[in-house]
């Protein structure tokens, strides 16, 4: 087995806001068959902390950025974890980024350059018996630890994926020093961003290899639509650069076994998960499609569209449960929406056993993303049956057979795509919807086709697996 370094701010089931939490859980297993061993670095939340009793301590900071701090190694659902414990930085409850009122704490620049500089560290050798050959960063949390490995003459090979290319981890170029980079980086070559330090640009500067989570995001990314100002960097490294898919982790998404759910194995055993749903929501569906959407409510989700092409949905008898949180203004319109309807439900918070529920019992599930780098959602729809009707954008254009005339024909028919991403492209696609659920046998075709999709991660750990190779071959 070759030693990998996972370093991410998020772990399912651990501490999750998103899919960079399922992903970050879900790769150490999918490595295993390809004789990678994985561990996985990881901010001391109390949650994490508290998840394994019998954890040891494997390494000591004196001063961490302000405080001391000291490596634990610890295993919770399977994963093998190290985690930094680091009270003057992480013994925070809630979100792992916001303050109870929603702002981004105000530390977030050293509370993540901390976890790189651990784990630069345990790259060049502070834990006695084990050394990574490869280390993984995932997102701006983990940027600067390409900047600290180099710093700090780390052998292992530097991996950096961009899960979502919209968060940059920006801070002030006053936090230079404090955040021990070197000045000399400090420039458009470098991590200089319009002036100020960014997490994100360090890690695609610094890092040997770059990744993203589809095909379609890694072209989308090297272009000034969907690069975010930093397409120009990603152009530079193309090279570099790789897209390979995310999966579904298979055994937490398994309609067979998934103890949130009544079990199924064939479309037509979702119809009690599908009334359970309604009643769960208290709406009465018509006689078109139960659509559902699991989603951060933010700008890119595209959940603002939504709203404006709701009536086309309701108009041809479907209805529409939503589970969400995020944007303060969209949680208040589509509480709005769903108020009085008894064909729209809306619950806006955060909860997992509640989304299984809803891929279990809905008819579809709907993904109007403006751009989206991977998306799990579209994924774990169709494992249970669920027809996804996604934007033709980023990961889902790569993980959804659209229902046009040839996929139909050819029975290979898996979801709807839509483009141009706006309410009456979206309007005109959920009227397309309507109509396949409107034949049954299509939409039965559909639904196994779905079922049967490899939507796992086998063919993705074995990219994975490659670029490891490499990267370990060159360290
Ligand atoms: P993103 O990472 O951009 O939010 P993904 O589709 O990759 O989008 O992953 C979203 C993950 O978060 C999925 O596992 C989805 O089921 C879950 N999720 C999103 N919002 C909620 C919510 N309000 N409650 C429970 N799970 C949610
Ligand atoms: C990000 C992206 C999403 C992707 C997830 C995991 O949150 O928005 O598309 O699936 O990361 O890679």
């Amino acid at each position: 087995m070759r030693a990998a370094l996972g370093v991410a701010s998020e772990c399912a089931p651990l501490v999750k806001t998103g899919g960079l939490a399922d992903v970050v859980g879900a790769l150490p297993a999918a490595m295993r068959p390809h004789g990678w061993h994985l561990r996985t670095l990881l901010p001391g939340y109390p949650g994490v902390l508290g998840a394994d009793s019998t954890a040891r301590v494997v390494a000591r900071e004196d001063d961490l950025f302000g405080g001391p701090a000291q490596v634990l190694a610890a295993e919770a659902n399977g994963l093998d974890l190290l985690v930094l414990d680091a009270p003057h930085l992480y013994a925070r409850t809630g979100s792992p980024y916001l303050d109870a009122d929603g702002r981004d704490w105000p530390d977030n620049d050293l509370r993540f350059a901390a976890l790189g500089w651990m784990a630069a560290r345990i790259a060049a050798g502070a834990l006695p018996d084990w050394q990574p050959d490869v280390v993984h960063l995932h997102d701006w949390q983990a940027g600067f630890a390409a900047v600290y490995c180099r710093e700090m003459g780390a052998r292992a090979g530097t991996l950096m994926t961009i899960h979502n290319i919209a968060f940059h981890g920006l801070t002030s170029a006053r936090q230079r020093a404090a955040l021990r980079l070197p000045a000399a980086g400090f420039s458009p070559e470098g991590f200089e961003f319009y002036g100020q330090i960014s997490a994100l640009k360090a890690g695609l500067i610094w890092s040997d290899r770059i990744s993203t989570v589809s095909p379609t995001y890694a072209y989308e990314l090297t272009t000034p639509e969907f690069g975010m100002g930093l397409d120009g960097v990603i152009r530079a490294r193309a090279d570099a650069l790789s897209g390979i898919l995310n999966g579904a982790d298979l055994d937490v998404w398994n309609p067979a076994t998934d103890p949130a759910i009544r079990n199924f194995t064939t479309p037509r055993g979702k119809a009690t998960n599908r009334a359970q749903l309604a009643a769960e929501f208290g709406i009465t569906p018509g006689e078109g499609p139960l659509c559902a959407v699991i989603s951060r409510l933010s700008e890119q989700k595209g959940l603002d569209l939504l709203l404006d092409a709701l009536p086309r949905l309701l108009d041809r008898g479907g209805s529409l449960v939503l589970l969400g949180s995020g944007d303060r203004a969209l949680e208040e319109a589509w509480r709005r929406a769903a108020d009085g309807s008894d064909r729209v439900g809306a619950r806006i918070g955060y909860d997992e056993a509640l989304s299984h529920r809803m891929y279990a019992g809905a008819d579809a599930v709907l993904v109007p993303s403006r751009f989206e780098p991977c998306g799990l959602t579209q994924l774990y729809a169709q494992r249970y049956g669920a027809i996804p009707l996604v934007a033709l954008t980023g990961g889902l254009a790569d993980t959804v057979i659209p229902a046009n005339e040839a996929a139909l024909r050819a029975g290979a028919a898996t979801g709807v795509q839509f483009h141009p991403v706006t309410a009456q492209g979206l309007g005109f696609a959920l009227d397309r919807l309507c109509d396949l659920y409107a034949e049954r046998k299509t939409w039965g075709r559909m639904q196994r086709n779905a079922m049967h999709a490899e939507v796992g991660w086998d063919a993705s750990a074995r990219q994975y697996a490659t670029l490891y190779d490499a990267l370990a071959a060159q360290g």
